[in-house]
């Protein structure tokens, strides 16, 4: 398969994420159909479409005729088989737990199309521990967006010893047809380049709010205006979702069994209150 044989794109996930990926595809000329097993989490990424390409319009980012076009190209449906019939590339971005996924994967494999590769947008979990659910780990990889996907630029595609060249290739090749820029990591390891840089910085910052010696915010404000960063760590779990740091943290304990790996206090209490960020209107700032 080619680049140029890509036409009809499949995103599982209408979440944090996924809708925004669903936009990015339409908006270069991709077919997409955007599935979720939440008509809700659907209806939402539906009206974010529909409100978001106008608003675009309005700040004279896009042509009227380039919304209406994306807005043509996207579709949105509960059903896996509808979605995943006819793709060419599917990207997973459902919710991080390896069981989903690897029943995800499974169902993909028997729906999809033969040439079809097979994409996951996991922030940590390496497409080997879902290629062995189907029966062509050669087709399967990560492709790794950040959040705002519409907003951020950089995608990494990881390369797993199961995945073929052409598969990779291909992978680059779309990120940089949605206008990204991807870099091509040829081994797997765990949290990629940026994940791995950022909870480095994000362990710093939970250590120092656990002991005390400041508040979140307060670290946030030191982040922005010492670093110039865009948003401090705080802010920054709360747009990515303080459950996505809880379930990263709790597979890195799982695997590693070294207690340094467990979620942070901070984290845990925010994760048993359901205070999970932006998503929840509440994390460590609240939201309108
Ligand atoms: N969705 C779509 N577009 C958005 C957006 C959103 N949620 N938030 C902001 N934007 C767009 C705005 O429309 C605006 O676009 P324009 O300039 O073309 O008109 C642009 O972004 C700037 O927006 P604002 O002026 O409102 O706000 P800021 O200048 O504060 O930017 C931000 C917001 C882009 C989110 C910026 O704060 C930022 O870059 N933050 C850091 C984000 C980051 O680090 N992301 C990586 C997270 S790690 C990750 O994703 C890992 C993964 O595994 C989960």
């Amino acid at each position: 398969m080619k680049i140029e044989d890509v036409m009809n794109i499949c995103v599982v996930g209408a979440g944090n994420m996924g809708h925004q990926i669903a936009v990015c595809c339409a908006l270069a000329g991709y077919k997409v159909i955007c599935t979720d097993i939440s008509q809700e989490m659907l209806n939402k990424a539906e009206g974010f479409a529909k409100s978001y390409l106008p608003e675009r319009v309005v700040k004279g980012k896009l042509t009227q005729e380039q919304a209406d076009n994306a807005l043509a190209n996207l579709r949105f449906t509960p059903s896996l088989e509808e979605a995943a019939g006819e793709a060419d590339f599917v990207i997973e971005a459902a919710v991080e737990k390896m069981d989903i996924k690897r029943k995800l994967f499974a169902d993909l494999d028997r729906i999809a199309p033969s040439h079809a590769i097979l994409a996951t947008n996991s922030s940590y979990i390496v497409s080997s521990q879902v290629a062995d659910a189907t029966k062509r780990p050669d087709k399967i990889c990560n492709m790794h967006f950040f959040n705002p996907a519409l907003v951020m630029k950089l995608v990494e595609v990881v390369q797993g010893p199961h995945t073929s060249t052409e598969t990779a290739q291909i992978t680059m090749d779309l990120s940089a047809k949605l206008g990204k820029i991807a870099v091509w990591l040829k081994k797997e390891i765990y949290g990629f380049l940026v994940n791995r840089i950022l909870s480095a910085l994000a362990q710093e910052a939970l250590f120092l709010a656990d002991m005390g010696i400041a508040t979140p915010q307060e670290i946030d404000l030191a982040v922005t205006n010492a670093l110039g960063h865009p948003m401090g760590p705080f802010r920054l779990m709360d747009l990515t979702g303080i459950d996505l740091s809880y379930y990263s943290a709790m597979e890195r304990y799982q695997t590693s069994r070294d207690p340094k790996d467990k979620p942070s206090p901070l984290v845990v209490e925010k994760y048993t209150k359901g205070e999970w960020g932006k998503k929840t209107k509440k994390g460590y700032y609240t939201y309108e």
